[in-house]
């Protein structure tokens, strides 16, 4: 795969599977999450895994099998309020210690990964 990218810096495919692994079983274990996730997390995080690795630079894993994310789109039938948002990425930051990502790439991950998350808000904390 290409260097110079995250995916290269930070392992390749060892590391996002790791730190997708790590990610779902808090996900799975979050008060806040639970209700709006399937009891079975394989599927999710099998698309996660091919997400995340194209959007760290990547082969196109994702788009390849599902066509153009549209994540925003296909979260709509979901209610994800702010803290919904702010326990996703409680799992991620935690997640991202687990699977030992470095700096600064820990840093450039996480601040992407928050941009994506609120954009993906889209149910006012009253209405969940
Ligand atoms: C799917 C929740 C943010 C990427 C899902 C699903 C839920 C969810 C409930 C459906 C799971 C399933 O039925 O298998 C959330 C919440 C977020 C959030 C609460 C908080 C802001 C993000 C972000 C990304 C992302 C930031 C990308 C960086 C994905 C992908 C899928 C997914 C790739 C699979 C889509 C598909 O079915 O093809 N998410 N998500 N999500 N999410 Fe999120």
């Amino acid at each position: 795969s290409v260097p110079g990218t995250i995916y290269e810096a930070i392992g390749g495919q060892q590391a996002v599977f790791k730190l997708v692994d790590a990610f779902y079983t808090k996900v799975g274990s979050h008060p806040d999450l639970i209700p709006i996730f399937p009891d079975d997390l394989t599927e999710t995080a099998r698309k996660q895994k091919q997400f995340l690795t194209q959007f760290f630079g990547g082969p196109a894993l994702y788009t390849e099998e599902h066509g153009h994310p549209m994540l925003r789109a296909r979260h709509l039938p979901f209610p994800i309020t702010p803290t919904r948002r702010d326990a996703w990425l409680d799992c991620m930051a935690a997640a991202l210690e687990e699977a030992n990502i470095e700096e600064p790439y820990r840093t450039a991950i996480f601040e992407r990964l928050t941009m994506t998350a609120n954009h993906m808000m889209n149910t006012p904390e009253d209405e969940k």
